[in-house]
């Protein structure tokens, strides 16, 4: 089996269901904040995010932290040392031994470079859009800490951080513990599931105050994989609520449709295609309204989603794809 079975997703939505190991070290990070600890293992007593299994989050804030100490970092998250709690070591190293699964073989570096591409790309994508962007909605947010980083945050007039209300209560107790002063300080937790077939995107940001006249940036991050076949519904929710010009979406996908391995039920279920994210955004785009999409795709290996960490022994990967999406006016459409 190539990652995980979809069971399993369903059970443990946050992670590709690594086994988890102990782990956890000691070192400095390059954290200007003294309210975060140094030492994971400390951190996660304190925080006790062993009560809160969510893996993947681990992992990646691990290969944030990695990032963050390098003396060329891509970005400097000091959020990353705490959230990486005991596994997060463990479950990157493991991680990484599936690099032939992902056809990069002899790379097992593949997903931590991956982690610091992908969370500069969309770092950039944030500040390249917030000074024609109002309000920024992050769907899937997890643990998000770019309201504790990113300036560009200050010219928000609001964020809205989508998830499960299960992971909206950890964030509630966690968070708060780190002692870090957000950007922008107008931060609402909507819970919701993305999968529910009543509750939509559009009945519940704006009762949260999300205003639909708006122009906003939409993030979603390692998040529509675990979606299986409600991506397409996903897809078409956030179009609902992206409709003013001016509006921008950062999708995060898995584009599997060249790589054999990944034919199989589970594997399908987890990806998706540039074709496929094309029509279901362009597909709801409303022959009424003055702004239709104008979308651009990047793969890692690619100029644009490079930054200097991907392996040049390989093509670009369509499996760390992403998609910008932005609202421009008709006429202006090529
Ligand atoms: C891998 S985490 C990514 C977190 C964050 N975007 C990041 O990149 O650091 C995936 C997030 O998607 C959320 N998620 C998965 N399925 C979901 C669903 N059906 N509805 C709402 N959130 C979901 C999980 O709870 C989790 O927080």
């Amino acid at each position: 089996m190539l990652l995980s079975s979809r069971a399993s997703l369903q059970g443990q939505p946050h992670s590709f269901c690594m086994a988890s190991t102990g782990g956890g070290h000691s070192t400095t990070v390059a954290s200007s904040d003294a309210a975060v600890s140094n030492n994971p293992a400390e951190a996660d007593d304190d925080l006790d995010l062993n009560g809160f299994t969510n893996d993947s989050a681990m992992m990646i804030a691990y290969e944030r932290d990695l990032e963050t100490q390098r003396p060329d970092a891509l970005f400097r998250d000091p959020c990353a040392r705490v959230l990486q709690g005991r596994k997060g070591e463990a479950l990157s190293t493991q991680f990484g031994q599936l690099c032939s699964h992902f056809n990069l073989e002899a790379w097992p570096e593949f997903h931590k470079m991956w982690t610091a591409a992908r969370t500069r790309f969309i770092d950039d994508q944030i500040d390249a859009a917030a000074p024609g962007v109002r309000q920024l909605v992050n769907l899937g947010a997890g643990f998000d800490t770019r309201n504790y980083r990113l300036q560009s945050y200050k010219g928000l007039e609001a964020v809205f951080d989508v998830d499960m209300q299960v992971i909206n209560d950890s964030k509630a107790t966690i968070l708060p513990k780190l002692g870090l002063e957000p950007f922008c300080s107008k931060v609402t937790s909507v819970s919701l599931d993305f999968l529910d077939q009543e509750k939509t995107l559009k009945t519940e940001l704006p009762k949260h105050g999300f205003d639909l006249q708006k122009p906003s940036i939409f993030i979603a991050e390692g998040l529509i994989q675990y979606l299986g076949a409600g991506a397409n519904k996903f897809l078409g929710d956030v179009c609902e609520v992206a409709r003013c010009v001016g509006s921008v979406f950062v999708l995060n996908f898995l584009d599997a449709s060249a790589l054999e391995a990944w034919s199989t039920e589970d594997a399908k279920h987890m990806t998706l295609t540039e074709s496929r994210v094309r029509a279901a955004l362009l597909g709801h785009d409303d022959d009424k309204s003055d702004a239709v999409w104008d979308l651009q795709f990047f793969k890692f290996g690619e100029e644009a989603l490079d930054y200097g960490r991907f392996d040049k022994r390989f093509p670009p990967s369509p499996l760390f794809s992403f998609v910008v999406a932005k609202r421009i006016r008709r006429s202006s459409a090529t």
